[in-house]
């Protein structure tokens, strides 16, 4: 193992999402540890604008929803960089105009949930089949950005939390299928992450809740997942593939309503 195994030296990295606040945390984070990134964005003025911030970066346009346009998004980088060593899958629908519309299963849209699934897992998968041919020439590897919500049941976000769930298993599939090859594919699952765009969007009341849940003083910010990513993506987790990494300040590591207890045994039971 060499001697700063995390350092990206002489990588490159496609981050879908790179225009989103956790995707450009890790694109900067990655950069800063030597890797040359490519933001990779339906967003594609606002990842051009954050890749000129950042040295050697590129922007490439991404449309999920669009096979081919993933597919030239993989040749690009490829084309730009010379070889691919890490692909981040962290892009996926967010909009919040569809969020008050994906509840529970009785009151799904059919529509509604082709779309999440056609963005968030079949795009993840056509991404990660067209870099596999890459990642096996570099023995790189792939990390898909889930959600702790895909391994806990909740009121709302039955599509989203599915999509993520599902995005687990494809990355446990590609681990297996692809592990001989050098190649590896892990994930991160963020817990309430507290970018601009998610601070603006969430009601107050709700975001108290996760914060009584979560056992750190505070909610993880778009670095954290970051670190994450990037530990993930480097030769320090060389040993590491089919993994899922929670990194939620432990919200879904304990007993439901752990806020009670706590004010139980603090003597505060109001
Ligand atoms: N922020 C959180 O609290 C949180 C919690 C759990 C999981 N996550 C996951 O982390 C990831 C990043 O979340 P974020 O909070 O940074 O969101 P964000 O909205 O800031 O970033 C998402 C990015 O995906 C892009 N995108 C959307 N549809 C696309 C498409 N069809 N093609 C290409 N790009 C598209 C958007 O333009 C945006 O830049 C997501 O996968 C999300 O599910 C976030």
């Amino acid at each position: 193992m060499q001697q700063d195994a995390i350092r990206l030296d002489g990588k490159t990295a496609i981050i879908t999402g790179g225009a989103g606040g956790i995707g450009f945390a890790t694109a900067r984070l990655m950069t800063m540890r030597g890797a040359r990134v490519a933001l990779a964005d339906i967003a594609f003025d606002r990842a051009q604008e954050l890749a000129r911030q950042l040295p050697g970066a590129i922007a490439v346009h991404l449309d999920l929803e669009n096979e081919t346009s993933i597919e030239a998004m993989v040749a690009q980088a490829v084309a730009e960089f010379g070889q691919l060593d890490i692909l981040n899958n962290t892009a996926a629908l967010l909009d919040p105009a569809l969020a008050p519309l994906d509840g529970d299963v009785e009151h799904m849209g059919t529509d509604l949930w082709d779309r999440i699934m056609a963005v968030n897992l079949r795009g993840t998968m056509i991404a990660c089949r067209a870099a596999l041919p890459h990642l096996r020439e570099t023995r790189g590897n792939i990390v898909n950005t889930v959600s702790n919500l895909a391994l806990q049941g909740h009121l709302i976000q039955a599509a989203y939390s599915s999509s993520k769930a599902a995005i687990i298993q494809l990355t446990r599939a590609i681990a297996a299928s692809h592990g001989k090859q050098g190649v590896r594919c892990n994930a991160v699952a963020p817990g309430m992450t507290m970018t601009a765009a998610l601070f603006e969007a969430f009601p107050a009341p709700l975001r108290e809740v996760v914060e009584a849940e979560t056992l750190r003083d505070q909610l993880g910010e778009p670095e954290d997942i970051a670190e994450a990513i990037a530990f993930l993506a480097s030769p320090a987790a060389r040993n590491i593939t089919g993994q899922v990494l929670v990194s939620d300040g432990g919200c879904a590591s304990h007993v439901p309503g752990i806020d009670r207890f706590r004010s139980f045994f603090s003597g505060d039971q109001t």
